[in-house]
């Protein structure tokens, strides 16, 4: 079975409402294709009239973050209802600038993985090493335990439906886009460590995106690898780019 590619945009704190809808108009005809999921994570403040203006179009939206309880005194969160009852379908966890700015940690991310699936938020997991951990020899250790941390508790059935980001944090915003190789190594490492903790199965279901500096020069040798399922893109998501990189083939 064939794994169906999925291409995210994530705009991290960029865009107001206002731009966000000029945008996403911009980009609803670049970006139409039948042979890929299409999703643009936004910023919380954009989510409602990004959901709007994507109506009738293949893009879907998602969130860039969410808290892991229901409701209640968390001054500044926004909760997983909020979220499904605005329209939103995807919402990224454990980014690599959440967990050096925000404190995020593969524990905290565990628990609102497992209140997304709760409520049918499919999540973009997100992990990835640092150049010192990469020179060190230990990028594979490091990232197969954030990937066992962040799926504590989580199904077979709903891991089958997850996304992982693979984002070597020194490709992020760099303009240095890991090679095609390396790339591929992890993810394939990724996918390896799911069949160990879950089974083949679920292994060959899960989809694997790579991130870090993908642009519309380096999408299609990247995407056509074998364990690559599209990619989470920052800074080539807020232009018309993203088209080409979606329409990478
Ligand atoms: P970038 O960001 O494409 O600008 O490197 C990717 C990400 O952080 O998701």
């Amino acid at each position: 079975m064939a794994r169906r590619k999925i291409i995210a945009g994530n705009w991290k704190m960029n865009m107001t409402p206002t731009e966000a809808v000029e945008l996403i108009n911009t980009l609803k005809p670049l970006v139409a294709t039948e042979d890929a999921d299409v999703v643009f994570c936004v910023p919380a403040i954009d989510i409602i009239p990004a959901v709007e203006a994507a109506k009738g179009s293949n893009i879907q939206i998602g969130a860039e973050n969410m808290y892991f309880e229901e409701k209640g005194a968390y001054t500044g969160e926004i909760s997983p209802a909020m979220l499904t009852d605005a329209g939103v379908k995807y919402v990224v966890l454990g980014h690599s600038e959440r967990r050096e700015y925000f404190a995020e940690t593969s524990e905290t991310v565990n628990k609102k993985m497992l209140k997304a699936f709760e409520h049918g938020i499919t999540p973009i997991m997100c992990c990835g090493e640092t150049l010192t951990q990469r020179e060190q020899g230990v990028t594979m250790d490091f990232i197969r335990q954030q990937v066992k941390v962040g799926f504590q508790g989580v199904t077979k059935e709903q891991a089958a439906v997850a996304v992982i980001a693979y984002e070597p944090i020194w490709a992020i915003g760099t303009g240095k886009t890991a090679t095609t190789e390396q790339a591929q190594e992890v993810c394939k490492g990724i996918r390896e460590c799911i069949a160990q903790i879950y089974d083949q199965a679920t292994a060959d279901a899960i989809r694997i995106q790579y991130g870090g500096s993908v642009n519309a020069a380096t999408a299609p040798e990247l995407f056509a690898q074998p364990d690559i399922d599209g990619g989470l893109v920052g800074g080539a998501a807020l232009k018309p780019d993203f088209g080409k990189i979606v329409n990478w083939k």
